[in-house]
């Protein structure tokens, strides 16, 4: 199939890295040209890892790395495009304009899939003459080792479009779990409420980052403490993930914490900007907590 996907960065290029290695034909789209250079090596390194693991060989990578290539035009990227997965900034007026631009220059029939993590469906549908095409098909990271697929019907999302995904990810080796749409779908209306309570107890000093994090790693078996699956997943996405909740349901228990929105106008924005809670330094795997909280 052809497939193309809209934005080279977490997300983006792991869903373009697992369409590959299905066998897939792949046009990796942004706006710069940089993004995609960054994004297209952070898949030669983790199917790198794949390879050194002995679950990949050298053949399947360089096989995977020619199905995928890369643009800055996206009218020439989607123009083939039998299914299109945007994965840009969760942002709802990005992700609308993008759609807006999708309807008008993908083929018909091609399906229109959104990776958004929280931004209803159908309100990004309802942008497009095509609503019964447009579908949430919600990848978790890291992409090549997260079995799950979200898949989220919008109000007029069509049976066929659906089963088409969900027989796409299974293929994919994920597990498809479809759910309608409502802020947040499942995923995150449970876990960023979690990860906002935790960040409220360090906020009101009930424990420290390292406290938090052992509790949940130790006691309830995550495998991560939930301030670093913070950093891990961006604090701007959680944020903006939270604001989603919070205006969806109008309900303040999913207020963003004020650590949150201070964190992340300063710029700490978790492991892509070298520090959330902890510190990240390029080749180092250790957990450090950030200087702000340490005792
Ligand atoms: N690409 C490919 N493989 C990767 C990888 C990547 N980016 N990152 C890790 N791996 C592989 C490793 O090679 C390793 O494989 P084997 O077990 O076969 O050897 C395996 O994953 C485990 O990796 P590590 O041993 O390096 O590290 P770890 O044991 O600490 O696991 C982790 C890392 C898989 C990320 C684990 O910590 C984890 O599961 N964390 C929680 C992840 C999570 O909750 N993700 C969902 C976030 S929410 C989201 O994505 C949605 C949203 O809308 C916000």
């Amino acid at each position: 199939m052809n497939i193309s996907v809209i934005g080279a960065g977490q997300m983006g290029n792991g869903i373009a890295h697992v369409f590959a290695q299905g066998g897939h034909t792949v046009t990796m789209i942004d706006i710069a040209q940089a993004s995609l250079d960054k994004g297209l090596a952070t898949i030669g390194r983790n199917l790198d890892r794949q390879v050194a693991k002995g679950t990949l060989t050298a053949a399947e990578k360089d096989s995977t790395l020619g199905r995928i290539t890369t643009t800055v035009d996206l009218v020439a990227g989607v123009k083939a495009a039998e299914l299109v997965v945007e994965a840009a900034t969760e942002n709802v007026d990005l992700k609308l304009r993008i759609f807006k631009d999708l309807d008008a220059h993908a083929p018909m029939g091609c399906i229109l899939a959104t990776n958004t993590s929280s931004i209803s469906i159908t309100r990004i549908a309802a942008v497009t003459k095509r609503p019964q095409e447009v579908i949430g098909m919600h990848f978790m990271n890291p992409v090549p080792v997260m079995k799950l697929v979200e898949v989220i019907r919008g109000y007029d999302t069509s049976d066929a479009v659906t089963r088409t995904v969900v027989e796409l990810s299974t293929a994919l080796g994920k597990v498809p779990v479809t759910v309608n749409d409502h802020a947040g779908f499942i995923a995150n209306r449970i876990l960023m409420p979690m990860i906002n309570e935790s960040i409220e107890a360090l906020f009101q000093g009930v424990g420290g980052v390292a406290e938090i994090d052992a509790i949940m790693k130790l006691g309830l078996a995550h495998p991560m403490g939930p301030l670093q699956l913070a950093d891990f997943i961006g604090l701007d996405t959680c944020l903006a993930i939270l604001r989603v909740l919070h205006e969806g349901f109008g309900n303040p228990k999913y207020a963003p914490c004020p650590l949150l929105v201070q964190m992340v106008t300063a710029g700490k924005l978790g492991a892509k900007s070298g520090e959330g809670f902890y510190v990240y330094t390029t080749g180092s795997k250790d957990l450090v907590v950030a200087p702000a909280f340490r005792k």
